[in-house]
């Protein structure tokens, strides 16, 4: 099986050398933990070293904002969307029905999962994207209530991409401490791959770890890493380093 390299330091020799390609996902943990970091280094990096193109969606946050807060790790995502190396598609205020200022958006009519699923599929085929990550699945305003069809919007999302071949991620909010890995409950169980951020009370890096819950197909690591936010992005040690220190 081809192994997509995560771009996330000290991650790929855990999970066998990457991501199992075409498959999906899901990256969860509190808000705050690095998951939006974790994935945007994921998409520059592809782009960068690997010369995979990638789409980000955002559902969350404004581009801009991303875009600006970004850069202190030295990414420029401006100019890998002006080389056609970086889509994002902006669905972060059309549920208000504001309209956004990017070039791909979700119109301010009104946001579905169809009409994010067509844009995500024309993009995929404009710029030949290979990456794709969609932050957050509980954005994407599901109705908690109605869990058959949030199921069926999870599977729709999940199926739809592995057929589009790209290899993605997707985010999605727990609470510290839950007994589920996705917001709905229902994420963990249609995606290849379960990776849990965590970070625990107050202060240093070291509070900050990370945690391989499943990867189809893969051997896996199985403890809980160490992992520390640098200017460089998302750094994973590995678990004697942290006992090394102390
Ligand atoms: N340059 C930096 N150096 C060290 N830590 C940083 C840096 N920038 C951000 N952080 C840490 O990362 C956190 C933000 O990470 P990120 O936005 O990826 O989290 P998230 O899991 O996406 O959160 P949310 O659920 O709110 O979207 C900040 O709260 C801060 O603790
Ligand atoms: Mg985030």
């Amino acid at each position: 099986m081809k192994r997509i390299p995560t771009g996330i330091t000290g991650l790929d020799k855990l999970v066998e050398g990457g991501f199992p390609e075409g498959r999906s996902i899901l990256l969860s943990g509190a808000c705050g933990t690095g998951k939006t970091i974790f994935s945007m280094q994921y998409i520059y990096n592809g782009a960068k070293k690997y010369s995979e193109p990638g789409i980000y969606v955002t559902l969350d946050e404004r581009p801009e904002l991303i875009r600006e807060d970004v850069i202190r790790f030295g990414w420029d995502l401006r100019k890998l969307e002006q080389e056609n190396m970086l889509q994002i598609i902006d669905g972060s205020i059309a549920k208000l029905g504001i309209p956004s200022e990017e070039e791909v958006s979700m119109p301010a009519t009104g946001f579905d999962l169809d009409k994010l699923l067509l844009e995500i599929m024309r993009v995929t085929k404009r710029i030949g994207a290979k990456r794709l990550v969609i932050d957050s699945i509980p954005a994407l305003g599901l109705s908690l209530e109605n869990n058959s069809e949030v199921r069926k919007s999870v599977l729709k999302l999940s199926y739809l991409l592995m057929r589009t071949g790209v290899t993605s991620i997707i985010t999605s909010e727990i609470q510290e401490g839950a007994n589920k890995f996705g917001k709905f409950g229902v994420e963990e169980y249609v995606v290849d791959g379960v990776i849990v951020l965590h970070y625990m009370g107050v202060g240093t890096q070291s509070n900050r770890t990370l945690h391989i819950r499943k990867m189809r197909a893969t051997h896996h690591s199985e403890s809980l890493h160490p992992i520390e936010i640098t200017d460089k992005g998302i750094v994973v040690h590995k678990v004697e380093e942290e006992y090394e220190e102390t």
